[in-house]
């Protein structure tokens, strides 16, 4: 399908996320500590909890249920009790406005540097 315009960048505050819903995934738009954008899917893999609502601290977002926290740039659960990925999407920064790719990026290791240029 290709990149999706979902919101403007100015939308996500430095260390928040926003949550969105493209081609009927959720997937939370989360601006680190030092203003880069990433994208990953929302629901926390160990329930069906939102990460958009979480802790932003860093380059990783923590889930407010029970505290698993996620690497934005692979996707990789970081500890406990979460202990699988969530799926990390390509993003597009273009005159202001985020695109994303919904067909997720699996090459955690390479592929999940995202970046708003
Ligand atoms: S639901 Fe996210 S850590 Fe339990």
């Amino acid at each position: 399908m290709g990149m999706v315009p979902v919101c403007t960048a100015d939308e996500i505050q430095l260390a928040s996320a926003v949550r969105v819903i493209v081609e009927g995934q959720p997937i939370a738009l989360v601006r680190d500590s030092e203003g880069r954008i990433f994208a990953i899917g929302d629901t926390c893999t160990h329930g069906e909890v939102s990460l958009s609502e979480g802790f932003v601290d860093d380059d990783t977002i923590e889930c407010w249920a029970h505290g698993s926290r996620f690497d934005l740039r692979n996707g990789k659960a970081l500890n406990l009790p979460a202990y699988e990925p969530v799926p990390v999407f390509k993003i597009e920064i273009s005159d202001g406005r985020v695109l994303v790719d919904p067909t997720p990026l699996y090459d955690y290791e390479t592929e999940g540097v995202l970046t708003n240029g």
